[in-house]
């Protein structure tokens, strides 16, 4: 207990010296190492591992972990009243600040536990008749094709995947095969803002736009999108947008969030039962029952940490460490090919790399086993590859390690 209790300090002072370093008026560039060295400090990561899978999930930084635990005590002292009466009501703070980082209205901001439940809400809370089409791509998460497939049993739905080449040729391609697939039964789309696989940031705008005027609900998949790169709600124009916290956020395991456009609220079900008399209320899509209110409410001190780094300058340095290990290893080896758009602003943190005549998943086995580095292979019917992302705690060195140890598979094989 004496070593944890100096634990807070210790990250109080991390984020004091970033937050002075942060003031300088180069500071944070993408190569500023002094300021991404307290960055990292704030973080308590077991640096034996490289861990280049950050999409899954990221660790929490110590400080916000910290209020979590505080927060996860005080509640067992006595749960009725200091869980449900004292901290419970701060979820309005942290619906508050969600909102105004994404851009709309408080309510329209649902507090969730991940991705997978603000997307599953969307997906079985709209109302569809048998036959109506629903158009997915070949790159959609799986779980949400699942969801999506339940429907299909039992409420008799018809989806239809399109397949969208890797890399895409333009935006516009990505939109005209999500065009050429409407038909009149066509009811909903849905799309990821970028995807888990290789990391290419969809046209959602361009999307929203054709698909409104006929009547064709859009449900944003952003699971590894928000606090990942800058973006508004009013640059998409979208009604509903499902996304997990534990990512790019880094806030606690287990938090997410659900926008629902105001006027959509009354038409989507929740996904567990809420009373009549909050049919336009967003709090009925939090109607779950007894949970912890430490996790939730550490939210706003992930957003907190997440502001003082700033979204812009947090990209710039995602892109810089991709670039980092993707282009180096692009330039060294005619076995590699890259499937992220690099120089683009259709490409940020994620990064896909193919490495001709190496299986995906015996590669993984060995950047772990043989060099205690965290990646995840990629197996799809038209693409493989690894897939990379580093976060904002994650060192040169490390991504560097990385580049040459996929060059070293590369140039002499991992048998
Ligand atoms: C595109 C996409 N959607 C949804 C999810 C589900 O996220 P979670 O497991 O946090 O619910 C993921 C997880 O990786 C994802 O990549």
């Amino acid at each position: 207990m004496a070593g944890a209790a100096g634990l807070p300090l210790m990250r109080g002072d991390a984020i004091r010296r970033a937050l002075e370093l942060g003031s300088r008026p180069t500071a944070g560039s993408p190569d500023d190492e002094d300021y991404w060295g307290e960055i990292q400090r704030a973080f308590d990561c077991d640096r034996s591992m490289v861990n280049l899978n950050n999409g899954g999930c990221s660790p929490t930084p110590t400080h916000v972990l910290e209020q979590m635990i505080r927060d996860l005590r005080f509640s067992n002292e006595l749960p009725v009243i200091h869980m449900w009466q004292t901290l419970e009501p701060r979820i309005e703070s942290v619906r508050r600040d969600l909102a105004k980082s994404f851009g709309c209205d408080p309510e329209e901001m649902a507090i969730v536990r991940n991705a997978s439940e603000a997307n599953e809400t969307i997906i079985l809370g709209l109302e569809l008749n048998p036959g109506d089409e629903v158009i997915v791509t070949n790159q959609n998460y799986g779980r949400m094709l699942t969801t999506w497939d339940q429907r299909v049993r039992r409420d008799g739905i018809v989806v239809k995947p399109i397949s969208i080449k890797l890399p895409p040729p333009s935006q516009q391609y990505i939109v005209d095969q999500f065009r050429a697939a409407v038909t009149p039964r066509t009811k909903v789309i849905e799309v990821t803002h970028i995807t888990n696989l290789s990391g290419h940031i969809m046209p959602v705008r361009e999307i929203v736009a054709f698909a409104r005027p006929r009547g064709i609900e859009v449900i944003v998949d952003g699971a590894h999108a928000y606090a990942h790169f800058p973006f508004t709600r009013d640059e998409l124009d979208c009604d509903y947008y499902g996304t997990s916290l534990h990512k790019w956020l880094l806030a606690p395991i287990g938090t997410g969030f659900l926008y629902v456009r105001k006027n959509r609220q009354k038409r989507l079900w929740p996904l567990m039962a809420a009373p009549a008399g909050m049919d336009e209320n967003i709090r009925k899509y939090e109607e779950i029952g007894t949970h912890p209110a430490a996790n939730h409410n550490a939210i706003s001190v992930a957003l907190a940490f997440h502001n003082a780094i700033g979204a812009e300058r947090k990209v710039a340095r995602l892109r810089y460490l991709r670039d980092r290990w993707a282009k180096r290893v692009q330039r060294e080896s005619d076995r590699v090919r890259i499937l992220t758009p690099l120089d683009s602003p259709y490409g940020a943190g994620i990064g896909l790399v193919h490495v001709d005549g190496i299986d995906p998943g015996k590669l993984v086995g060995w950047m772990m086993e043989k060099h205690h580095i965290v990646v995840t292979p990629i197996v799809h019917p038209e693409f493989d590859g690894l897939r990379v992302t580093p976060n904002v705690y994650t060192t040169v060195a490390e991504t560097d390690l990385f580049a040459e140890k996929l060059l070293e598979a590369a140039r002499r094989g991992i048998g």
